[in-house]
Parts: structure tokens; C-alpha cells; sequence
């Protein structure tokens, strides 16, 4: 298989994608946030011993040792292909998502018939290279075999626990962190005050007839691991609506005693995003809760401004740029991230940054909404560090300056 079709596969295994309808949109990196577990009915747990991770020499992951891992999502079939994404993450980050090896439709695509193969080659892979492993992710409407939701919702709440268990189990000790569940809060944002949230409308929420999915998750995941930390992950939390579903969402498991212990921001970011409305979704978690750990999990920056009815029916979106990316969104990109990996950095709660993808070519926004040459990464298409990467490590890089 030639990397462009593994990475095209990748794609299209992990994305049946996620409908983003506007601008869509590890570990412990020595931040002092504690797991929560408040009053569950799973035994207290302990705080995790310190990853045995790695900080390669000038990069991201060593100048914000002490701060935050620095990571990124790869899939096995890169790995198989000795693709140069690999030897880019192995120099590079002391953290790694599998991109989709740990996704129900790929774990268990036939109820109870587990396949443990690929996943486990990624995990151990990450491992022996230095990385800590964030799981991603237990529950999510996508990549889910419809069996899931077969049943009543007994039958569906003993399913899915049987599954947590399973999976959870299998990797107690190697996945540090799971994305517990992923993109369940409303993405109905456009009404304002008038939006139905916090839940989304899922086939989750349908099936049960209610959020309390959520819940089980969460609980069956501790059970199975009472040492990992267990994540709410969601997109779009820079949008202050879509936000104060997301923290109602985790005040109500906290208020629950669900042992919730931190919450991802997916951070798929656009040309007009700004640092200060990703740091201002940091903020409004820490000041709305006491210890609960922020992790960004799917950053990347698209060079495209888009439409909604780009993302929603792949019209009226902004013509290919071709092979090289304008040198005016290269320079706004690096200063977005140099700024926002500074904020991060300044924020005690934000323990692990995580880049989806490795190379800017094996991002989903090159096929999504529409194929495009995309550049939403740190690396180039020849893994060589961007103008983004520069501004991030070397605080006397100039943007713009010519190197
Ligand atoms: C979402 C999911 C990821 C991935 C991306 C697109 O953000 O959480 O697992 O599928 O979409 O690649």
C-alpha cells in the first residue's frame, strides 16, 4: 500500500466525518491538577506515577518539558509503511494518539469479537519510543457498529460497560489517558439563547433515550483503571455557546460524582481563529472548576476560510492553493501558535498539547470538506519543521524575517 493511499485509508476509516458546521471546528506534563472523583462509588484513586516520557533536544516537547507533553495522532499503517511521519514523531514528541486503532468500529466491529492487533502495535510502539499514550476514544457517534445501539437501554448500558471494561482492561498500564467520550455536546449554536444543549443528538442519546450513557462510560472506564485519566473531549470549545454546554456538561458528571478528570479541546482551528479565544476556553474551565486538567487534543489550523455550506455540502469553498502554502498564512499561523503555545504554557492546568497528525499531508483537512492541498501543522509535506515550529521554540525567531 503507497503512503498516499495508506494515509487516504486512515482518512476515510477514522472520518466518516464529523459534520462540522461552521468554522469547525499527554499526560502530565508537570501541571498541578488532581483527579476528581467525587463521591463514586469506585474506590479513591492515587495520583498517577510520573510518565516515563522523553523531551527530545530543541523542540517543542523540551521547552515545555515541565509544562505540557507535545504530541500528535498517527495510525499503524504508518508505522507499517516507515512512513516519514514516523521518524518525524519519534524525533519529536513525548506524546501519541493513535488516530483511530482505538475506535470501537476498529477494536470490535462485530459485537464481543475483540481484534486487539493493530492497536496494540501502535501503543507499543509509542511506548518504546518514549511517548505516553492518550486513548481516543471510548465512546463517539462515529466509527461505532450500529450493534451498539441495538436493544433496550439496559442492554445497550451492560454492551457498552462490557466494552469499556474489555478495552480499558487490555490497556490498564499502557494508556495513560482516554478520551472517555467524544463530541457529545449540542452543536446547535446558531440560535443563541434559543439553542437546544447541553446534549447532542446523537445515535448514543436516541438509543438511550438520554444522556446518561455518559455517565456509564465514565464509570466503567475508572472501574476497569483507576489510574488513568479520564477525558470529555469535544470540538469548537473556543465557541463561547458551544462552551457553556461542554462545562455544563462536566459540572453535571461532577455534581453526579461521575470520575470525570479532565476535559479535551479539540482546537481544529481556521485563518481568523485567535489565540486568545482558545486561551479563554483554558480559562473558563479553571475558573469553573477546582483541579480539572485541560488537555488540547486535535490542533490544527486550516489555511481555507470556508462557508457553512462548504462544510455542509461541499459548496462555495475557497479554491485549491495548490503545493505551497501563501507565505501570508504561513506567517499568521506561526504567530497564532507561537502565542497560544506561550498562553498554554502560563496555564498550570494544560497538561498535554496533541497536533492531529504529524505532517501537514496527513491532516484530514486535506480531504475535508473537500480534497485541497491543506497546511495545518507544525511539519511540512517534507517533515521539515514550519515557520509555526520555529516561532513556537525559538523566541527570537522572527515571523517573516526570512529565517
Ligand atoms: C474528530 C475526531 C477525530 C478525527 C477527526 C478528523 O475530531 O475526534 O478522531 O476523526 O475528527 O480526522
Amino acid at each position: 500500500m503507497s503512503i498516499f493511499s495508506a494515509k487516504k485509508t486512515a482518512f476515510l476509516m477514522s472520518a466518516a466525518m464529523v459534520l462540522m458546521l461552521t468554522a469547525c471546528g499527554g499526560g502530565s506534563g508537570g501541571g498541578s491538577a488532581l483527579p476528581l472523583n467525587n463521591g463514586s462509588s469506585t474506590p479513591p484513586i492515587s495520583p498517577p506515577p510520573p510518565p516515563v516520557v522523553s523531551a527530545p533536544a530543541n523542540t517543542i516537547s523540551a521547552k515545555f518539558h515541565g509544562n505540557f507533553l507535545f504530541g500528535g495522532a498517527l495510525n499503524s499503517f504508518q508505522i507499517d509503511a516507515g512512513d516519514l511521519a514516523v521518524d518525524v514523531a519519534t524525533a519529536h514528541f513525548n506524546s501519541l494518539t493513535p488516530e483511530f486503532q482505538l475506535k470501537a468500529d476498529v477494536l470490535a466491529p462485530t459485537e464481543g469479537a475483540y481484534d486487539f492487533t493493530r492497536a496494540d502495535q501502535i501503543v507499543n510502539w509509542a511506548i518504546e519510543n518514549g511517548m505516553e499514550v492518550r486513548g481516543h476514544a471510548l465512546v463517539w457517534h462515529e466509527a461505532t457498529p450500529d450493534y451498539f445501539y441495538e436493544g433496550t437501554p439496559e442492554q445497550i448500558r451492560a454492551r457498552l460497560e462490557d466494552y469499556i471494561t474489555t478495552v480499558v482492561t487490555h490497556f490498564r498500564g499502557r494508556v495513560k489517558v482516554w478520551d472517555v467520550v467524544n463530541e457529545v455536546t449540542s452543536v446547535d449554536i446558531y440560535d443563541g439563547e434559543n439553542g437546544v444543549g447541553p446534549d447532542r443528538d446523537t445515535g448514543w442519546y436516541q438509543a438511550v433515550g438520554s444522556a446518561d450513557y455518559i455517565d456509564w462510560a465514565f464509570h466503567a472506564a475508572r472501574a476497569a483503571d483507576p489510574d488513568a485519566l479520564l477525558f470529555l473531549n469535544d470540538y469548537e470549545t473556543e465557541n463561547p455557546i458551544k462552551r457553556a454546554w461542554f462545562i455544563e456538561i462536566a459540572q453535571r458528571l461532577i455534581d453526579r460524582g461521575v470520575p470525570i478528570d479532565g476535559v479535551g479541546h479539540q482546537m481544529h482551528l481556521q485563518p481568523n481563529s485567535t489565540a486568545t479565544e482558545v486561551l479563554a476556553a483554558i480559562d473558563d474551565v479553571d475558573n469553573q472548576f477546582l483541579g480539572l486538567i485541560n488537555h488540547i487534543t486535535e490542533l490544527d489550523m486550516s489555511a481555507y476560510d470556508n462557508p457553512g455550506e462548504c462544510w455542509v455540502s461541499q459548496t462555495n469553498c475557497q479554491p485549491d492553493f495548490g503545493p505551497v502554502a501563501p507565505t501570508e498564512f504561513l506567517e499568521a499561523q506561526a504567530q497564532l501558535m507561537r502565542d497560544l503555545f506561550n498562553g498554554l504554557a502560563q496555564r498550570p492546568s494544560v497538561e498535554s498539547v496533541t497536533q492531529w497528525g504529524v505532517l501537514d499531508d496527513d491532516n484530514w483537512l486535506n480531504f475535508t470538506p473537500v480534497e485541497r492541498n491543506n497546511f495545518p501543522l507544525l511539519f511540512d509535506r517534507n517533515g521539515n519543521p514550519k515557520s509555526a515550529y520555529e516561532a513556537i521554540v525559538d523566541d527570537d525567531y522572527v515571523i517573516g524575517g526570512g529565517g
